[in-house]
Formats: C-alpha cells, sequence, structure tokens
C-alpha cells in the first residue's frame, strides 16, 4: 500500500476496524475510506455496488460482521448465518468488479473443528465437526474463506482470510451479560477495587488456557500482511490449501495466571476464588501462528502491558459506571 492508496475499511467502529483504522492513520495513510452503518448499510447490495463504483478502494479490510457470544448466536442463529453470508457476499463480489488489488477477509478461531489439534494449524479447516452453539456464524465465515479462495481461482484474484485469535483492547465489550472473558475479569475487578470487595468470583476451575492477542498488535499483523511484497504474498496463495493465515501470539495462559494479571494490573489485593460449579468450557485453544511467524510477524505487546493499557483506557468508565 502507499500511503496515499485508497484503503477501504469496512466495520471501522467494531474492535478490529477501529484498531486497523488507528495503525492506518498512525503510519500516515491519507487516503482511509470509512462508512458508518447509517451511511452504507452493507446488507444493502445496490448500496454496496455504488459504493465500490464511486470510490474504487484499492484495498479493503473486510472487519465488518455480525458478532455476538453464545447466547446472541444460540437466539439469532439465522441473523448470525444471513447477516454475514449477505455482507461479505456484498464486498467480496463488489470489490472483485472494481479490480480491489488486495482484499482482507477476518474470521475467527471458532472456523476450526471442536476437537481440532492443539496448537490448531490453519490445515485444521473442514477436519471435523464444528462447535454447534456457533456452527451458523462459523460456517458464514468458512463460506467467506471458500469464497476468496474461488474468485482466487477463477479470477486471479488475491484475497486473503485471516483468523485472528481471541483479542482484547479499549473498544471491547464490558458488557457481563455477553463479554468474553477478560473484559469480565476486568469489570468484575473494576467493581471489586470500587465497592472495596474482599473477593473476586471467578467462573470455573482456573486451568483452561486461552491465549489473548492485543488488538493494536492484530492490527499491526493485518497492515502487515496486506504491506507484504509480492514474493511473499503469493506463497498464501495455492491451488492446494485455501488462502488461510492464523493471528495470534502462539502462547496461552489459564485463566487463573489471567485473573491474576488483571487484579494486578488494576491493584486490586482481595483475593480470587473459583467457583468450580460454573462451566470450564474447552480446556485449551491455541492457534498454529508457524505461518505467519515463518513471514516474519510476532506480536510485541505482552498480556501484561495490554491489559495495563486497556486499563488506562477504560478505567474512568468502568470505576464510575452506574450500577
Ligand atoms: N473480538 C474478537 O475477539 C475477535 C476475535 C477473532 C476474530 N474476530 C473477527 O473480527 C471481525 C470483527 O469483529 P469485531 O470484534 O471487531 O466486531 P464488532 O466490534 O462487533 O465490529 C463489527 C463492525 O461491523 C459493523 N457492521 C455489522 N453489520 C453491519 C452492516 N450491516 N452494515 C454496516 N456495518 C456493519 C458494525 O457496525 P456498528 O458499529 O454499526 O454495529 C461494527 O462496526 C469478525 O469477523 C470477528 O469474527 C473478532
Amino acid at each position: 500500500m502507499n500511503k496515499d492508496s485508497r484503503i477501504y475499511i469496512a466495520g471501522h467502529r467494531g474492535l478490529v476496524g477501529s484498531a486497523i483504522h488507528r495503525e492506518l492513520q498512525r503510519l500516515g495513510y491519507t487516503s482511509i475510506l470509512t462508512r458508518t452503518r447509517q451511511e452504507l448499510d452493507l446488507l444493502d447490495a445496490d448500496a454496496v455496488y455504488a459504493f465500490f463504483a464511486k470510490e474504487k478502494p484499492e484495498y479493503v479490510f473486510l472487519a465488518a460482521a455480525k458478532v455476538g457470544g453464545i447466547l446472541a448466536n444460540n437466539t439469532y442463529p439465522a441473523d448470525f448465518i444471513r447477516d454475514n453470508i449477505i455482507l461479505q457476499t456484498n464486498i467480496i463480489d463488489a470489490a472483485y468488479k472494481n479490480d480491489v488489488a488486495r482484499l482482507l477477509f477476518l474470521g475467527s478461531s471458532c472456523i476450526y473443528p471442536k476437537l481440532a489439534p492443539q496448537p490448531m494449524p490453519e490445515s485444521s479447516l473442514l477436519t471435523g465437526p464444528l462447535e454447534p452453539t456457533n456452527r451458523p456464524y462459523a460456517l458464514a465465515k468458512i463460506a467467506g474463506i471458500e469464497m476468496c479462495w474461488s474468485y482466487n481461482r477463477q479470477y486471479g484474484t488475491k484475497y486473503l482470510a485471516a483468523m485472528p485469535t481471541n483479542l482484547y483492547g479499549p473498544g471491547d465489550n464490558y458488557d457481563l451479560a455477553s463479554s468474553h472473558v477478560l473484559p469480565a475479569l476486568i469489570r468484575k475487578t473494576a467493581e471489586a477495587v470500587r465497592g472495596n470487595a474482599p473477593t473476586v468470583t471467578v467462573w470455573g476451575t482456573g486451568t483452561p488456557r486461552r491465549e489473548l492477542l492485543y488488538s493494536d498488535d492484530l492490527a499491526q499483523a493485518c497492515v502487515f500482511l496486506m504491506n507484504l511484497d509480492e514474493a511473499r504474498y503469493a506463497t498464501l496463495f495455492t491451488e492446494s490449501d485455501p488462502p488461510l493465515i492464523n493471528i495470534g501470539t502462539g502462547e496461552d495462559v489459564t485463566i487463573r495466571e489471567l485473573a491474576e494479571t488483571v487484579a494486578r494490573a488494576l491493584g486490586y489485593k482481595g483475593d480470587l476464588v473459583f467457583d468450580a460449579t460454573k462451566p470450564d468450557g474447552t480446556p485449551r485453544k491455541l492457534m498454529d501462528v508457524s505461518r505467519l511467524h515463518a513471514l516474519g510477524w510476532h506480536h510485541t505487546t505482552t498480556l501484561e502491558q495490554g491489559i495495563e493499557e486497556t486499563w488506562e483506557q477504560v478505567s474512568e468508565q468502568l470505576l464510575t459506571r452506574a450500577e
């Protein structure tokens, strides 16, 4: 990408899209295209084609998606499969019809089978049954990967699908009913700090292991991939394998270690209590990031730093929040 290349970020207000937006601005890109949902509903095919025809983006980060936790996925499975298939289809096809040079389609680790080997390599795609709770969402994302691959084969495009591990960062969802493990721990610990509570209760035994990537590091990885020189970029596209790359740290921690790190970052001096009557979830979920490492990208933010930076940005909001 040149500094004046026309770069469209679909979903620029989300956790992922906003981090990519900040990173591109930090690096001095001057022609970043963004549209809010009110300005451009990505489910509206005519509007998407008209936008691409008028603005002619050269590079596209596809970070728009209908996302949610287990509850939302279980309650609205039709919405999850429909909206994701429609919006990604609109964007990928409009990109092809308007000669977009490179497109990065964001998915997630839920595309891999429930019992994939750990760490999960890209080659485990479609080797076993998916986790049922978010199967409609995962299948929409798998369709998006297959669509990138098919367009590459039929039309000679170079569209890449990137699968990030669990992310965290300032733009995260801190609602306890629907948040992921780390924002939930930050929120609970913040409430304990505010209320001087002697204990924080953590769901489960504390033994499951999770991999976490700071959203700014993900954004750096996305820009790194988009900027790969032709020779290295070409290695990601073969006849025999989908154009797929995992993005993660390749390291995981136990929920106990995570809760302790949060407590340290927030200066919480009370005790952590593990409620083993609550479900643990899957014992381990770790990405195999050897493909990304071989290209030359490694994460730079440690979990401690990432949690401290996140806390700096959300502490006021969480410490003063009304019940
Ligand atoms: N968060 C994670 O831990 C994580 C981990 C791995 C992968 N990912 C992947 O990264 C991608 C983005 O996730 P995220 O966490 O950034 O989600 P997010 O915070 O919910 O952001 C999604 C964005 O898409 C926009 N959007 C959705 N439907 C739209 C529509 N019909 N028209 C226009 N805009 C629309 C949303 O707009 P509004 O702001 O108007 O709602 C929002 O800005 C997803 O593919 C997800 O699977 C996320």
